[in-house]
């Protein structure tokens, strides 16, 4: 039976930061190198990065580690097999982590999409159908309404209207319908509490649940959420009808365990299937 390609998770790199316990250059070096052993061909993979490549968007010498980690991934395997990478930019693409700059939004575009006038969402189909079955991803930035200054807080995250409506219309695209399964991806995490995580949660999360349970109602279905931001990386499975939910964690290993997720079939029902890789402990890179 044909089957989707292969996801792999890795959200919050903040390449750039380090301290005495942690590098998260080095640990992504590591990750890097586990990924490119392990998970061949290359082209039976999607690698999905859901935001905070880097610390601080001021410093440039961080944009550069991240461009040269993406084009690492990027490059053909010995048998000229690629992954397919797809970016969405979190708080710390824009800025410190605290009141995302919108100087750095065409930043962005320009340095992953080659195209400073792009607009969210990113939709992209991987697989055509005769090696892999179609999978429809579509990618949000959840910072775009937390730009304006009137309202900005902190971390936190407001996909807002215009995108919404976007994500609307692209999950009803009859190229989008037509794939066998649809992964939605972002970088605040949607299911955060505004109390425990003042300062960091998704504001409009509750739009965003309503355009996905009404593409459901309709019979579009999302087979699988992806997200990051509060470096938890607890699933969060069945939720808006959807029932592969993953925070994933924080790759990058800054002040805690550096995992990756691996979604080996998005076909099979069963969750406990899917699998996580170690890197740190969270003491040390
Ligand atoms: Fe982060
Ligand atoms: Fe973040």
């Amino acid at each position: 039976m044909l089957k989707p390609k292969k996801i792999i998770h890795l959200t919050d790199l903040h390449l750039g930061y380090e301290d005495d316990k942690i590098k998260c250059a080095v640990t992504l070096e590591r990750v890097k190198t586990w990924i490119m052993t392990n998970c061949t061909p290359r082209s039976d993979y999607v690698i999905v990065i859901t935001g905070d490549l880097i610390d601080n968007a001021n410093v440039q010498a961080q944009w550069n580690l991240s461009a040269s980690f993406i084009q690492q991934l990027s490059e053909s395997g010995p048998t000229g097999d690629k992954y397919e990478v797809l970016v969405i930019p979190g708080n710390h693409d824009y800025g410190t982590g605290s009141n995302a700059d919108p100087k750095f939004v065409p930043v962005f575009k320009q340095q992953y999409f080659n195209n400073p006038n792009f607009e969210y969402p990113r939709v992209k189909i991987v697989g055509n159908g005769t090696t892999h079955e179609k999978v429809a991803f579509i990618g949000l930035d959840s910072n775009e309404d937390e730009l304006n200054p009137s309202d900005h807080r902190l971390a936190d995250g407001e996909i807002g209207e215009r995108q919404l409506g976007e994500l609307e219309n692209a999950l009803r695209r009859n190229d989008v319908k037509a794939c066998a399964y649809r992964v939605v991806y972002l970088h605040h995490h949607p299911f955060e509490s505004p109390i425990f995580k003042f300062g960091h949660w998704l504001k409009d999360r509750g739009e965003l649940k309503d355009v996905l349970y009404d593409a459901a109602d309709e019979g579009i279905k999302v087979d699988a959420l992806l997200f990051g931001h509060n470096h938890g990386g607890k699933p969060k499975h069945n939720k808006w009808h959807i029932s592969r939910v993953y925070d994933g964690g924080v790759t990058g290993g800054k002040r805690k365990p550096s995992f990756i997720r691996i979604i080996e079939d998005l076909s099979d029902p069963d969750v406990d299937k899917d699998k996580v890789v170690q890197f740190t402990d969270g003491t040390h890179s």
